[in-house]
């Protein structure tokens, strides 16, 4: 017998898919991201406010960070296509509320749901809409978040065998190799998704949205420890810093609860770089010269997979058709709530710090990293 979970899933896998996908086609038609106040549209999405409302005030109180999810789905949509009042979405708050204080984490769906967290059988995973641009972007995102994954994977196992040690040369091979994974994913989601599609039909169903009043940030592809745990057991940021700080602390609710643990743990764990430059102080042995040598490479792997992210993602992808949005659209951009050029300024000082990038006001890793590379020659 199927639970009240199952049908709400089943919803959200067939009629919510193809309602959002009716209004995607209209407004993708109109050139606009929105419509409003177009009765025949208003009717749409008013069926997606009423249907979801009704499977969700049969849900039991199970608390499952796959239901967050399921629920979440509904309520971007909703935020999406700015219907539902308070009222009516108040049974979906309470549910997202409740599974949120109880796993510790930010009560709507974050990227994750959409990736990790989706399971597919025959029916495949569940997507907003049935457009063929959402899984693109849905399908390249992901293994590029899993390649990320596999980078950390590798190295946080290193500092507990030395820097010196061969089977850490293994482990930073598989680190390189991740990351120029991450680079190919990021260069093939560039090539074959529509600015467009992306910008008008794809984009706003990541954006912020209330839980009982509560603005919570929209979803990225960068909620999950692991391209932190790869800045700071690299040594490329530091956890003493402000800014990075910050970032980590922002972050932390959106992560999924198991990511929650390596990366605690790589804040109290010694910095690659620290300890290839302190084993390397004297004249280096073979071993050592070659793993420090794949340890450069791995950092210059990480700043070119984050380089294109900024330069050949963000930039054509939202900052450039950002420019061509009505007035009135502008302030409702980005993912995270702040204006669309605070965002990029915080994501081109990740850049610098990624690639060791010195600038005024900016001291990164780079004399570091320098002088590693000399005692390499
Ligand atoms: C069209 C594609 C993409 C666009 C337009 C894009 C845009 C953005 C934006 C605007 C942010 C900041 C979020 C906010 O605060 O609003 C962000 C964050 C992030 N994105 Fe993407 N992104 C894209 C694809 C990807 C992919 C494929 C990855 C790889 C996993 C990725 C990884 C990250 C990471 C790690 C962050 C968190 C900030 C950081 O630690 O650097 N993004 N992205």
């Amino acid at each position: 017998m199927s639970t009240a979970a199952d049908r709400l899933d089943h919803w959200i896998r067939t009629r919510f898919a193809d309602l959002n996908t009716e209004l995607e086609q209209r407004y993708f038609a109109a050139h606009t991201e929105i419509l409003l106040g177009d009765p025949e549209i208003d009717r749409v999405k008013h069926t997606i406010v009423t249907q979801g409302a009704a499977l969700i005030a049969e849900l039991d109180p199970v608390t499952s960070y796959d239901l967050l999810g399921l629920v979440g789905f509904y309520l971007g949509a909703c935020r999406r296509h700015e219907v539902g009042s308070p009222a009516e979405l108040t049974p979906a708050y309470a549910v997202a509320n409740r599974i949120g204080l109880a796993l510790g984490v930010a009560p709507r769906y974050v990227f994750a749901h959409q990736s990790l967290y989706n399971l597919a059988g025959r029916e495949g995973y569940r997507t907003f809409t049935t457009l063929p641009d959402e899984r693109i972007f849905i399908e390249y995102n992901g293994l590029a978040v899993l390649a990320y994954q596999r980078a950390a994977t590798a190295l946080r196992r290193i500092p507990t065998l030395g820097v010196g040690n061969p089977l850490a040369g293994y482990l930073l091979e598989d680190a390189r190799t991740a990351l120029l994974d991450v680079l190919r994913f990021n260069q093939s989601l560039a090539k074959e998704l529509d600015v467009d599609r992306f910008f008008l039909n794809i984009r706003p169903y990541f954006k912020s949205y209330r839980v009982n009043g509560i603005e919570y940030r929209g979803a990225n592809a960068g909620d999950f420890a692991a391209v932190n745990e790869i800045d700071l057991l690299l040594g490329l940021c530091r956890q003493e810093d402000p800014f990075y700080q910050r970032v980590l602390s922002e972050k932390a609710p959106y992560l999924p609860p198991e990511d929650q643990p390596p990366l605690r743990a790589a804040m109290t764990t010694e910095p690659l770089l620290t300890a290839f430059l302190r084993e390397s102080a004297e004249p280096m042995p073979p071993q050592l010269r070659a793993n420090a040598e794949l340890f450069l490479e791995v950092c210059r792997a990480h700043a070119a997979a984050y380089a294109f992210h900024h330069h050949r993602l963000v930039k054509p992808f939202l900052e450039v058709p950002a420019q061509h949005a009505p007035p009135s659209r502008q302030e409702d951009l980005t993912a995270s709530g702040p204006p669309l050029s605070v965002v990029i300024e915080s994501l081109a000082r990740l850049a610098d710090l990624r690639a060791a990038r010195d600038r005024p006001g900016l001291t990164t890793a780079r004399a570091a990293l320098d002088q590693l590379r000399d005692r390499c020659a």
